[in-house]
């Protein structure tokens, strides 16, 4: 089975490929552009972009939203991840929890999968804090300001440690288990 993993993230499509490879799953990595509407939940977004793919005739596919959730901002940035990442970015971020005590946070990962015509949508989370400054040179998006442990950023462990514990690799995990039970793979 090959299944089309849809982003134009790279740091995404290398996260995949280190999972896949790990299960024995073949991957092809396609850019086809979906809409993201102002929604509240990821899973919401995920929803949306599966439907409209699969109007557009893809099959055996899977898209991924993810947001960082911090505590301290009422879960702020969210569903806005992607556009407070392009706008304020890490240092926006790191602005808004200058002198604050709570800096706990988590991730999640919503990935929805469309295979033979069934339709799984699973979420990962990956608890953690905002660090005070950044730290590594790895990853992409959030992962130098985001530490699961307290000791080390995502940016800073090796891509097959980040996916052991983080909310994407709990997210392919947790497919993987749901396309077993389906018998799908
Ligand atoms: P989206 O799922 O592509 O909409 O991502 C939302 C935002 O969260 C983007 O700015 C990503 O760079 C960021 N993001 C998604 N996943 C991760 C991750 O695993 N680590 C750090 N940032 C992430």
């Amino acid at each position: 089975m090959i299944l089309k993993v849809v982003t134009s993230n790279p740091g995404k499509v290398e996260e995949f490929a280190e999972a896949f490879a790990g299960l024995g799953i073949g991957f092809e990595h396609v850019r086809i552009s979906y809409g993201e509407p102002q929604v509240s939940t990821l899973e919401e977004v995920v929803e949306a972009g599966i439907r409209e793919l699969r109007a557009k005739g893809l099959s055996d596919f899977l898209i991924d939203d993810s947001g960082m959730f911090v505590d301290h901002l009422r879960g702020f940035p969210g569903v806005y991840s992607s556009y407070v990442q392009k706008t304020i970015g890490n240092d926006g971020i790191l602005r808004l929890m200058e002198g604050v005590s709570d800096r706990s946070a988590h991730f999640r990962c919503c990935i929805g999968c469309c295979i033979g015509g069934e339709t799984i949508i699973v979420t990962g989370v990956s608890p953690g804090s905002v660090l005070c400054e950044p730290m590594g040179r790895g990853g992409f998006g959030y992962d130098p300001i985001f530490s699961p442990d307290g000791k080390r950023s995502f940016a800073e462990m090796p891509l097959e440690d980040k996916n052991v514990i983080s909310h994407r690799g709990r997210a392919i995990g947790l497919l993987m288990k749901e396309l077993k039970r389906k018998g799908l793979i």
